[in-house]
């Protein structure tokens, strides 16, 4: 960092970022969870640190390193990612890029659950997760800025639109994750900023690039432009 001489414009400022899925328990060897490498996440808390801001990163279960100048948290469950989210409030600045699991296994089992062959597979009963971008959202050390994602695989902007509303944020970075995009895992991206202003639509971009462009737009929302 000593040798990084680029403008520190998020000096000073203290940010929260969610990267990775979550792996929500069935029993000790088995988990249900989204697809999420954590690349677009793990860079936007790189960017921000790189801006100056003082960076805790919550990931979930990743095959990536931790970015260099961040502090990263480790967690598995969506409860565990809530938890470590909340309890670092207040921040200036919350990030939500995790792809956490929407739902839970209701009553996961303690045991390894054994395969009886002859019968039939055992029924997963779900319950739904807590939204921690909501939660942030609407919370009473709500930071200043709250940004979410919004993963889409049809009607992106009218989808991320909704979740501006329906969680408080500030920012939706919306994409298209349909298979035949290769977003998902691969390492480019191609986002729409949906905020109250409108909707800008960024081309063809690197996952560090989109994350370098939201670090930027963040700190000029911050600094009021
Ligand atoms: N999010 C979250 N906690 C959850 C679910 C989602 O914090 N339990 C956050 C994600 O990190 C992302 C945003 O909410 O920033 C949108 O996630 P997404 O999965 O696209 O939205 P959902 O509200 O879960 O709706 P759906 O999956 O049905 O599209
Ligand atoms: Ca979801």
């Amino acid at each position: 960092e000593l040798l990084d001489g680029g403008p520190k414009p998020l000096a000073g400022r203290t940010a929260i970022v969610t990267s990775g899925p979550t792996h929500e328990p069935i029993d000790p060897v088995r988990y249900i969870a989204n697809r999420s490498s954590g690349r677009q996440g793990h860079a936007i808390a790189a960017a921000l640190a790189k801006l100056g801001a003082d960076v805790t990163l919550v990931s979930g279960p990743v095959t990536i390193s931790d970015p260099a100048g961040v502090k990263t948290v480790h967690v598995e469950r969506a409860d565990e990612m809530l938890e470590a989210v909340v309890s670092r409030l207040p921040a200036d600045i919350a990030v939500m890029v995790a792809a956490v699991a929407d739902w839970r296994v209701a009553t996961s089992a303690g045991q390894k659950i054994k395969k009886k062959s002859g019968e039939p597979p055992p029924p997963l009963v779900l319950a739904e997760n807590p939204d921690i971008l909501k939660t942030v959202g609407h919370h009473d050390k709500r930071p200043k800025l709250v940004v979410g994602f919004a993963a889409e695989t049809q009607d992106v902007e009218k989808n991320g639109r909704d979740k501006l509303l329906r969680k408080g944020a500030d920012l939706i970075v919306a994409n298209d994750v349909s298979p035949e995009t290769g977003i998902m895992g691969g390492t480019r991206n191609r986002v729409k900023i949906i905020s109250a202003k409108g909707v800008e639509e960024w081309p063809d971009l690197g996952k560090d690039e989109v994350a370098a462009r939201l670090a930027n737009l963040i700190a000029g929302r911050l600094a009021g432009a």
